[in-house]
């Protein structure tokens, strides 16, 4: 008895610690178990039946095995064989009709929720429809009905399905908003996935890259951005209102010659690589470096987004290692805090 009270008294940090790191999870906004919208929740309602259903298999096999153990244990001097028994028509069915019950609990819900999820929107009028294209490493959304691109902030009007088709245009990566949906693998080789999901709340949700795609793989974040319809359609129409160059002609020169060769800003620049519109407005400058109050999520100080802005441009590798800006130009002191300072300016309002 003292043994066995050593052992709990052994397991009881454990125990402890589990609770914390799992207490943990949930306050994460990275995680499937504080769903956030329709989708996620209906997978989360899949995930809380096969946990109980499998939680009563534990503790009903659990609780024979220990009673058949204590039971029919040896007793002290007990020489006698005990009586041989084979096969029992009535357990041998007790025991494959349960499973098959069990099973059938699981899986009539589990096909369900397959063919639901799987529906598609992409010819659904009132969906807002965008096309994910994942890049080593930050992801581009575009709103083909919209006519506007933008990287690494999904924004997205409440309570409205959003319709997603994804593509790679370099690696298998895949797209994953765990408080909100599933993932989705966006495959080399041009083939396209979709998806759905809508958020009914305002708010910021995180997403991830969900596949090993390079060294800077988990430093792959997003954000998808849910306003209100209102805010939805002035954003929409800010990003396309035309942006100035930076007043200072050497640092306009600068950022035209360095940063516009890849980058665009409203209507100028290249296409190839995220779309500056409105980074001052974002809640990262390179889907890492937080902008953002971690209290009240509010917008920190400007000074905030210039740090992160002028540590991105100074020196992107130690911020994502393997990443395609790195050792694509040089910029002088000068012209680092002046385009950092910038585009830091370079906010949308539509909030
Ligand atoms: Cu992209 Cu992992």
């Amino acid at each position: 008895m003292m043994k066995r009270w050593q052992f709990v008294k052994r397991l009881a940090p454990l125990m402890a610690m589990m609770v914390l790191v799992l207490a943990a999870c949930g306050r994460e906004d990275l995680s499937t178990l504080n769903p956030q919208g329709p989708v996620a929740e209906e997978q989360f309602g899949l995930m809380k039946t096969a946990i109980i259903i499998m939680g009563l298999v534990i503790v009903v096999v659990f609780a024979i095995s220990f009673y058949v153990i204590i039971r029919f244990r040896r007793r002290p001097g007990d020489k006698t064989i005990p009586k041989q028994v084979e096969g029992s028509h009535k357990l041998e069915i007790i025991w494959t009709v349960i499973p098959i019950i069990l099973l059938i609990i699981l899986g009539v819900p589990t096909v369900q929720s397959v063919f639901n999820l799987a529906k598609d929107y992409r010819d659904d009028p009132d969906a807002v429809k965008v096309i994910v294209t994942s890049h080593q490493y930050w992801w581009e959304f575009e709103y083909p009905e919209l006519g506007i691109k933008t990287a690494q902030e999904l924004v997205i009007p409440t309570g409205k399905t959003i319709s997603i088709e994804a593509k790679t245009a370099d690696v298998l990566h895949s797209f994953w908003i765990p408080s909100l949906a599933g993932k989705i693998d966006t495959n080399p080789g041009g083939n396209v996935n979709f998806m759905y999901f809508s958020a009914p709340k305002e708010g910021v949700y995180l997403g991830k890259c969900a596949e090993l795609c390079g060294p800077s793989h988990g430093l792959m974040d997003f954000k998808v951005k849910s306003v209100d319809p209102a805010s939805f359609d002035r954003w929409s129409a800010a990003l396309q209102e035309p942006v100035a160059l930076p007043s200072d002609p050497a640092i306009a020169a600068a950022f035209e010659s360095k940063c516009l060769t890849c980058h665009a800003v409203g209507d100028m620049g290249g296409p190839a690589f995220p779309n500056l519109t409105g980074i001052g407005s974002r809640e990262s400058v390179g889907g890492i470096l937080v902008n953002v109050d971690a209290d009240d999520q509010k917008y920190d100080h400007e000074d905030t987004v210039y740090n992160n802005l002028y540590k991105w441009i100074k020196d992107p590798e130690s911020v994502k290692p393997g990443n395609l800006m790195s050792n694509q130009y040089d910029l002088t002191e000068e012209e680092i805090k002046g385009i950092a300072e910038y585009l830091s300016e370079l906010t949308l309002d539509y909030e």
